[in-house]
């Protein structure tokens, strides 16, 4: 008998790859070449700069025929049939309601055997095994590896790590550090889709992001998505101290992407389509008292909300603070929990679309009840 010693993933590796410190001084679209799997879909899905306009239609056809059927127990049938053979680890080592609770239903959904590891003090890292070694171990038994860390370049260190050493597992970034939220925007576009026809190049919207700029991985996950579309105007509104940084705003002046900074919520309420907005992110970097005081000015308000246009839409990627008022809530511009469904739904379109299962016309083909 000859017993096969290929380890999980092979034993290849890829010796085009750069050098760790080389590859991080690329940009995250180049970095996006090296985390594709052998077919060109994305194996490591890490930053919005990945995404393209077709793969957005791609996704978002899907997205849009599990929310018709959803409720249908021939979808869902069909559906947790497809990823039987495969099992997807959950690593959120920072903490995590929506997003966590959505990708493990979006994963049961499609079959995957589901583990999680949320506790740093319940892994081996409590013996002093590196974040990067739990990691690995989770790569040689998972096909699926969500994660989201407080320390952005874990996640990023584990994608190079895979990519050049030839793991076939998959990474989707659930949140690393204050960089990036590539899924979240994802379901922000999608929701805000559903009430704008924002693709439409025959009007020019205006995006506004409001608050805590400068430490929200949101906020530039969503942007960088939105830079797809130059018909589309940034619009940043914040205290100085929490603006947005210029690697995003060096990025839409590259694109040619049209944007204003603001320090006056009021003055916008108009003028914007779109309002994204944001709670303060103290969880990265120490807050004076006088900045949190100064933070009340990006407040809404119920009076607020009735100056703005009736087709507005107003966003928030949750948990909320005292910066939107439940009272908002059940106005018809507050498309923040819908969002929260949508954020399920995109997330199994996503998956799909990662393992190859993303023909919307096999879907379509189907029959329902
Ligand atoms: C956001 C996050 O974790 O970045 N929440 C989320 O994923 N829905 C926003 C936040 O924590 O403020």
């Amino acid at each position: 008998m000859k017993i096969n010693l290929t380890v999980h993933g092979g034993a290849m590796g890829n010796n085009n790859i750069p050098t760790w410190p080389e590859y991080q001084s690329l940009k995250e679209k180049e970095k996006g070449s090296f985390l594709l799997d052998d077919s060109g879909v994305i194996n490591s899905f890490l930053y919005s700069q990945q995404v393209s306009t077709e793969l957005l239609d791609k996704l978002f056809s899907v997205t849009q025929h599990l929310q018709q059927f959803w409720h249908t127990k021939e979808l869902r049938k069909y559906l947790s049939t497809l990823l039987v053979n495969k099992n997807c680890s959950l690593y959120f080592t920072q903490c995590s309601t929506r997003t966590f609770t959505s990708f493990s239903f979006a994963a049961k959904a499609l079959g995957m055997s589901v583990e999680e590891v949320r506790d740093p003090e319940l892994s081996a890292l409590y013996k002093g095994e590196s974040e990067l070694d739990t990691v690995l171990v989770l790569a040689s038994l998972s096909d699926l590896l969500v994660m989201r860390t407080m320390d952005g370049k874990v996640i990023e260190r584990a994608s190079y790590e895979f990519a050049k050493r030839g793991i076939k597992t998959k990474i989707i970034n659930a949140g690393s550090g204050p960089d990036q939220h590539p899924t979240q925007a994802l379901l922000e576009l999608f929701t805000i889709l559903s009430s704008l026809d924002i693709f439409s190049s025959e009007n020019q919207y205006k995006v506004a992001f409001i608050g805590d700029l400068k430490r929200s991985r949101t906020v530039r996950s969503l942007s960088y998505l939105l830079a797809l579309y130059p018909h589309i105007e940034h619009v940043f509104i914040a205290p100085d101290e929490l603006q947005i940084g210029d690697d995003l705003t060096n990025y839409l002046d590259e694109k040619n992407i049209k944007y204003f900074k603001s320090s006056s919520l009021e003055s916008q309420l108009l003028n914007c389509d779109v309002f994204y907005m944001m709670r303060m992110q103290d969880e990265y970097s120490e807050t004076s008292e006088e900045l949190r005081n100064m933070y009340k000015k990006y407040f809404l308000t119920t009076e607020m909300v009735d100056r703005m246009k009736d087709s507005a839409c107003i966003i928030h990627p949750l948990p909320r603070r005292s910066e939107l008022p439940i009272e908002i809530d059940c106005d018809r511009r507050a498309k923040y929990w819908k969002a929260v469904k949508n954020g399920l739904l995109v997330r199994v379109a996503l998956i799909l679309y990662m393992f190859g299962y993303d023909d919307v016309n096999k879907l379509k083909a189907m029959t329902y009840e």
